[in-house]
């Protein structure tokens, strides 16, 4: 990959042309396909963009990226849990004389300090800067070279939020259920979809409120909405192994509340995702939510007018009638609707789109008129289904003939093509379990 490199903002906001400040990403090896539309969010986020000159291996853990301010480079590691840290690049090379060479060539007026070998105090206690060299030994852990790949000296700058991936994890959270969405991916989502400080974020299935939780830690107002009123009360049958029932006070609030986000808390309604509730208004800066797809979790919806009457009479007891089946299709189609309805201009989706991977394309990503695809990342579930992380971004105001637009012929049968993901993906595992059982049998 590469990309232009030129800036026009000189240090101190004077306007000088020059190439962009080298800075090296040390990224975490997990989540490869998440990683860049991560760094590319926040650095629009920031007010940059993506840039580099080099050639980026989007699977190395080590991009040079040109970066316009050492403040952005700051900025985007006060976001990020894909990154590790961030260094000044000083010089880079594929052997250590190359190194050296490179480090001679660093422009002397950009050094902190003297050019090497350091001449000024140390004091490794508390150093007022952190020098690293960092060596590359390539991405296959069966056949590492004798000598590093890459070199690379830089000034550290800032790591990144990786510790959010343990303070956050499900684990050691209150309230949870069968679908808690683990903490990494969360905030990837959040960063997806560029949330920040007092953004309202809405997640139309928010079951446990595991999402709402990163929002909420990047400072967004968060609410949501859930079928279930167990769920969204905290009652009924506990997730955790040895717990039969939720206790008293294990529900949405009480998780923000355990991570000191309580404050960022706006409610959790008893709303069926398929008749949306809300006046009609640009409402929400970001959706960022994981919807039902049929494998641990129903999908379903309110019944009709006629249906909730025929309950009533037969004095079923259900704080909401809950009858038929919600198709994926309808799911998709109904959430994008209402992200192009409810959010801002430049607001962002974020949402998982279940697939049957031998059929996939990505023609069968749900579109809509008013929304910009801008990421498709996979997460592999079995050897034959993945989801997706699909973000997209609100780029035309919604308008009522937008509504269908997306669903005219081809379109229309691409999205029906969703609803067999569930037979699919039990067809897939029962085959698996009998090959396996053969397996053991031979
Ligand atoms: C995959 S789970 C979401 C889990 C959530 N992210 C969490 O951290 O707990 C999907 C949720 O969608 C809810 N749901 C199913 N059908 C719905 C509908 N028609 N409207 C609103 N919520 C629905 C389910 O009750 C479930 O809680």
């Amino acid at each position: 990959m590469r990309g232009g490199a030129e800036h026009s903002m000189g240090s101190g906001g004077a306007m000088a042309r020059g190439p962009l400040p080298c800075y090296l990403l040390l990224l975490a090896q997990e989540n490869l396909e998440f990683r860049l539309p991560e760094i590319k969010s926040l650095l629009s986020l920031c007010g940059g963009q993506f840039s580099s000159q080099q050639e980026i291996c989007i699977n190395s853990p080590f991009w040079i990226l040109n970066i316009p301010s050492e403040e952005m480079a700051r900025g985007l590691m006060k976001r990020t849990v894909c990154a590790k840290s961030i260094f000044e690049l000083w010089g880079h090379g594929k052997s250590a004389e190359e190194l050296y060479t490179s480090l001679k060539n660093y422009p002397m007026e950009k050094m902190a300090l003297e050019f090497l070998p350091f001449e000024g105090k140390v004091n490794l206690k508390n150093p007022e800067h952190i020098f690293w060299i960092l060596e590359d030994y390539g991405m296959d852990p069966n056949n590492i070279p004798e000598e590093p790949l890459d070199l690379y000296f830089g000034r550290w700058i800032a790591d990144g939020q990786r510790e959010l991936i343990e303070s956050y994890s499900v684990k050691r959270r209150h309230f949870i259920g069968n679908t808690s969405m683990d903490a990494c991916l969360s905030f990837i989502m959040a960063n997806h979809g560029r949330v920040k400080a007092n953004d309202v974020v809405f997640d139309p299935f928010v079951g446990t409120g595991g999402l709402l939780i990163s929002s909420a830690r990047f400072g967004a107002y968060v609410c949501g909405t859930d079928i279930d009123y167990n769920t969204v009360h905290g009652l009924g049958k506990a997730s955790r192994k040895n717990q039969k029932w939720r206790g008293p006070d294990e529900n949405i609030r009480a998780n923000l509340r355990q991570y000191g986000l309580e404050k960022y808390y706006l409610d959790a309604l008893i709303s069926d995702a398929s008749k949306p509730i809300w006046r009609k208004e640009m409402l929400f800066d970001a959706i960022i939510t994981d919807p039902p797809y049929g494998i641990r979790e129903a999908t379903r919806r309110t019944g009709s007018q006629k249906e909730i009457l025929k309950a009533t009479e037969r004095g079923t007891e259900n704080h909401i009638s809950i009858s038929s089946n919600y198709h994926l299709s309808d799911i998709f189609f109904d959430l994008l609707n209402s992200a192009a309805e409810y959010l801002v201009m430049g607001g962002r989706l974020v949402y998982w789109l279940p697939v049957y991977k031998p059929e996939y394309t990505e023609e069968i990503i749900p579109r809509h008129p008013c929304l910009k695809l801008i990421s498709n990342c996979e997460q592999m579930l079995s050897s034959h289904t993945s989801r997706r992380l699909i973000t997209m971004e609100k780029v035309k105001e919604f308008e009522d003939n937008d509504q269908y637009s997306h669903l005219l012929d081809y379109q229309s049968l691409l999205y029906k093509g969703h609803n067999a993901f569930r037979e699919k993906y039990f067809s897939g595992v029962t085959k698996r379990i009998a090959k396996e059982e053969k397996d053991n049998q031979k």
